[in-house]
């Protein structure tokens, strides 16, 4: 089992009890402050015999020297310390805290030679830490960690040492809300489908009340009076009404308008109709990684305060295959009027989000709107699972997001849109239909949406390959990722605040 750490701050002091985790450098340098916990002797001895070379989260833990109160000291590499970006404090942090176990009282000396670590990092490190700490362990029964005692692991007190530690405390109080919005959204991700429907997703988001955010909740007799046949369509197959949940953070005065945030939403996605094959099925709980992306984010910023407007809407609805199950060859009339001849109902993310993407520009009219969906298998054929692929009809818009991707390492790749993708989606039957030919699926899926968004600024994020089942890292161990809400809550902070 495993808990998260209780993380606090204070200024560099000697470490004399519980363990210790030290930094160092590329070639085994360290930090002054590192040197005085065991003395520069034994510290460098230790480095030495065990051939640690500091290289970026890497770690060795070893048992104290004797002649000290010290349990444990953990060494954790930080490379060149001149390189460090804010996503290496995440892996640094992410990797010192895999190595604590059941230790009850750390000490982590945050220094480095030559280097002065910003308020900024250390807030990464500490955030990196709490992520690395999540489990999804709830339906675990025998709350056993392995070692047949039944210890919490990372349930410890630590204390980082810093040299400025108020200035820590502030930067953290941040990163401590955006750690809550990234735990969130994997909480959504990793819970079956059984357990989350549209209901009770929709009552996840109205917990958000709590944080003096707006929610809205709109049933399927509100959806069907506005005309979202598009959206209905998906979830006609489901014994489980789709909702539509609609939050507001006004963190900025005035009638500023808002920045919009837009999810795809399907709690569990079989393919209705043109079912899926069974092999990783199961996978199509997490179809609603965009929807808990953005719930996660509005978590983030109501949490911190952030100032600025902005609106969450997702569309969440279960895509299965009763006797009402839309069929292909159906044609459905969107809210925006415009027709869909559903070729294919398991291209049904796209439909969710045409209407939520409408309904999002004509009721808000904000500055731009960004939308979030495990959208394409295409994607994933196309860039992996190391960066989610990015459209966009705005530069701008294009080139912040790509720039808080790189920053927080939740990277993205931008991907074209044109006239001659779009043509791909014409027939003759309707307004358009909703798959294209064999080749350029995730661009098709694009071209989809834009026709819904008017001339809005507006990029759509094709999370498929990152969202869940993405590699584990030092900051990550569980299937879902929670990925966007670190990307959007830095893309906020970088340009939409204040
Ligand atoms: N939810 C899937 C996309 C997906 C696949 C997400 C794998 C995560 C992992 C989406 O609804 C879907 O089924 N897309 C189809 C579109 C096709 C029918 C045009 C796909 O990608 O195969
Ligand atoms: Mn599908
Ligand atoms: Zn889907």
């Amino acid at each position: 089992m495993s808990k998260r750490p209780s993380i606090s701050f204070a200024k560099f002091a000697a470490v004399e009890s519980g363990t210790a985790i030290l930094l160092v450098a590329a070639e085994g340098k360290v930090a002054a402050e590192a040197e005085s916990v065991v003395g520069p002797a034994l510290l460098s001895r230790i480095i030495d015999v065990s051939e640690f070379k500091g290289k970026l989260a890497a770690t060795l833990s070893t048992i104290a020297p004797a002649g000290t109160e010290l349990e444990r000291v953990i060494l954790a590499g930080a490379g060149d310390p001149a390189k460090l970006n804010g996503d290496d404090w995440l892996k640094i942090g992410g990797a010192a805290l895999s190595k604590i176990g059941t230790a009850k009282n750390v000490a982590v000396v945050l220094a480095l030679p030559g280097a002065g670590i910003t308020a900024e990092n250390a807030a990464e490190f500490a955030l990196g830490m709490l992520l690395r700490s999540y489990t999804f362990d709830k339906y675990k029964t025998k709350k056993d960690n392995g070692d047949g005692e039944k210890q919490e692991k990372f349930a410890a007190k630590i204390t980082i040492h810093v040299a400025d530690p108020q200035a820590a405390k502030k930067a953290f109080a941040n990163a401590e809300a955006v750690a809550e919005g990234v735990i969130l959204a994997r909480d959504l991700v990793n819970e079956p489908a059984n357990i989350l429907g549209p209901v009770e997703f929709a009552e996840r988001v109205e917990e958000l009340k709590k944080l003096d955010v707006r929610v809205e909740i709109l049933t399927e007799k509100d959806m069907k009076k506005l005309g979202m046949g598009s959206l209905l369509g998906v979830a006609q197959g489901s014994v489980r009404p789709a909702r539509l949940a609609v939050m507001e953070w006004h963190g900025a005065k005035g009638k500023d308008k808002p920045i919009a945030f837009v999810g795809k939403g399907v709690t569990f996605d079989s393919g209705g109709i043109s079912i899926k094959p069974a092999a990783g099925m199961d996978e199509m709980k997490g179809d609603m990684g965009g929807a808990a992306a953005v719930t996660g984010l509005i978590h983030a910023l109501a949490s911190r305060k952030a100032k600025v407007n902005v609106v969450g809407i997702i569309g969440i609805v279960e895509n299965m295959i009763n006797g009402d199950a839309q069929r292909p060859g159906d044609i459905v009339t969107s809210m925006s009027g415009q027709t869909i001849e559903v070729l294919n109902t398991d291209a049904e993310g796209r439909l969710v989000l045409a209407d939520a993407l409408y309904y999002c520009n004509e009721r808000f009219n904000p500055k731009f709107m960004i939308n979030l969906a495990t959208l394409t298998g295409a994607i994933m054929v196309a860039l992996g699972v190391y960066r989610a692929g990015l459209f966009s009809n705005d530069d701008v818009l294009a080139g912040q997001l790509f720039d808080a991707g790189q920053a927080t390492g939740e990277k993205l790749w931008r991907m074209p849109l044109g006239d001659e993708y779009d043509k791909l989606i014409d027939t003759k039957n309707a307004d358009m239909k909703n798959i294209g030919g064999r080749h350029g699926g995730a661009i098709i899926a694009a071209q989809f949406l834009q026709r819904f968004v008017g001339g809005t600024p507006w990029a759509h994020l094709d999370v498929a390959g990152t969202a869940m089942g993405s590699p584990a890292t030092e900051y990550n161990q569980s299937w879902a990722s929670g990925f966007g809400v670190r990307l959007l809550d830095r893309l906020v902070r970088d340009h939409f605040e204040g």
